[in-house]
């Protein structure tokens, strides 16, 4: 395990952030860094450039025709979120701290270095006992383009569909219930994204001088803004639940019984009360049910004190989590029509909107052939009387949709980030535990998948 940890470690190291230009070259190395390591592996590995950051590919040599063995993907990314706000973090975020509780500090150590890591590292035990004689032939696909929307994967698929041909596609990318508990997800939310421009004055005004005589951009985005929900936190935008397919029963009953509830996820969010559409848990609105966020505002003046202006614009960054059946593309369109009716009882500003990343919700069938065998290798990792977490999940992988579409519909997600890991956010953490059970759940994987 000290090897493995080091080299976690080196790998974390890295600020691969890919959101930030000023950080190419260090995303870039991120990947050569993996590629270096696949090769070290034995695999034959290749980096492909793309107008955006390097996609790593790397496969097990095959021995025996393509029909008679399985072909097992392993997707990841090796990119990163930025660590903003920096002064949040105990430690900097690219310096990796082990506490002697077991627990990695740094940015991608859950999403999703930590994850991706324990899987290449159990197909590099996995070669060493069997002499290079894997159950199964597998390719790893390692993206440093996840956290902006994949822009430049679903291409890369098509115009290597053939190379990447596979009978199953295995991430680690998404969370497990709660400590010790085996989990597999069977479902994630879509995304659908809006950006709201607002403008009036030609310049920023003093607002003594012209106080009283024109709309503030800010107060109008307010308006826009306050239009979105009722006051309990449903969406009012009309039409927005029309394509939603109710939970089914089995779900409600199962969830019920996993351990987590409201109490817990209140703890875990540090609100002062949980907040959300009525008639659900907080679980269920979270996992089943679409929501509409406001992720950043700006305009105006924003520094310390006071200045007395009037902006000449101000802007607000919408995304929106999706369900089965809702389409994000028409979910877009209606809540831009919703906007652009409101801005239409303002004609003292100019309102302007443009889109974002789109990606489809996903749902799977964890009882599917490759969903038992998943589950016999969580029983096999985690222990035979654990109860496996059959759960969906709030969070989204758009490219999940391409996979299916161009790749191959079968996915499994097989989670090893805790709920308190704090992707996304400052101090986030993998636990030591979940790194080397992934990577004997890699393993166990392979070979229930090659039964
Ligand atoms: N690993 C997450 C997705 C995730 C988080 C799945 C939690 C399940 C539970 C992934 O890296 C991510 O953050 N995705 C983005 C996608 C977006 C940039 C299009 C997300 O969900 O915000
Ligand atoms: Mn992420």
């Amino acid at each position: 395990m000290n090897s493995h940890v080091s080299q976690l470690v080196d790998f974390l190291r890295f600020p691969s952030i890919s959101t930030d230009k000023a950080h190419a070259d260090d995303v870039s190395a991120c990947g050569e860094w993996l590629f270096q390591k696949f090769r070290a592996m034995g695999l034959a590995a290749e980096v492909h450039g793309t107008p955006g950051h390097p996609i790593v590919v790397a496969r097990t040599a095959r021995t025996e025709p393509r029909a008679n063995r399985r072909t097992v993907l392993i997707y990841g990314h090796y990119d990163v979120q930025p660590v903003d706000p920096l002064e949040l973090w105990n430690s900097p975020p690219f310096e990796p701290h082990i506490s002697d509780d077991g627990i990695i500090t740094a940015r991608g150590a859950s999403d999703n270095k930590g994850q991706i890591f324990a899987h290449i590292l159990g197909i590099e035990e996995a070669l060493a006992k069997t002499d290079g004689n894997l159950p199964v032939d597998v390719i790893f696909l390692v993206e440093g383009e996840e956290e902006i929307g994949s822009p430049n994967l679903a291409h890369f698929l098509r115009t290597n569909r053939e190379a990447l041909r596979c009978d199953v596609i295995v991430i680690s990318d998404t969370g497990m219930i709660a400590r010790g508990w085996p989990t597999l997800t069977y479902s994630l939310r879509g995304i659908g994204s809006l950006e709201i421009k607002v403008s009036g004055p030609a310049m920023d005004l003093h607002s003594g001088i012209y106080g009283g005589a024109v709309l503030n951009p800010i107060a109008a985005l307010a308006r826009l803004l306050s239009s979105l929900h009722d006051e309990n936190g449903r969406v009012a935008v009309d039409g927005f639940y029309d394509e939603v397919a109710p939970l089914q029963a089995w779900e409600k009953e199962t969830w019920a019984k996993l351990p987590t509830d409201d109490a817990r996820i209140r703890e875990l969010t540090g609100a002062p009360k949980l907040f959300g559409e009525a008639g659900f848990s907080a679980v269920e609105r979270i996992w089943a049910r679409p929501t509409l966020e406001i992720n950043g505002i700006g305009g105006g003046y924003q520094g310390e004190g006071t200045k007395t202006v009037i902006p000449r614009e101000a802007f607000a960054k919408l995304t929106f989590r999706l369900v089965p059946n809702q389409r994000p593309q028409q979910v877009v369109k209606q809540v831009q029509s919703h906007l652009a009716r409101v801005a239409a009882q303002m004609p003292a500003v100019r309102v302007e909107f443009s889109g974002g990343h789109t990606g489809e919700p996903f749902l799977t069938d964890p009882h599917s052939v490759n969903g038992q065998a998943a589950q016999r290798a969580l029983h096999r990792v985690f222990g035979k009387e654990k109860e496996i977490a059959l759960i969906r999940e709030g969070g989204s992988i758009p490219i999940l949709q391409d996979f299916k579409e161009i790749l191959c519909p079968e996915i499994l997600l097989l989670g090893l980030a805790m709920p308190d890991c704090r992707a996304h956010s400052p101090n986030e953490t993998f636990l030591l535990e979940n790194f080397e059970a992934g990577i004997r759940l890699n393993q166990a994987l392979l070979e229930e998948l090659a039964r």
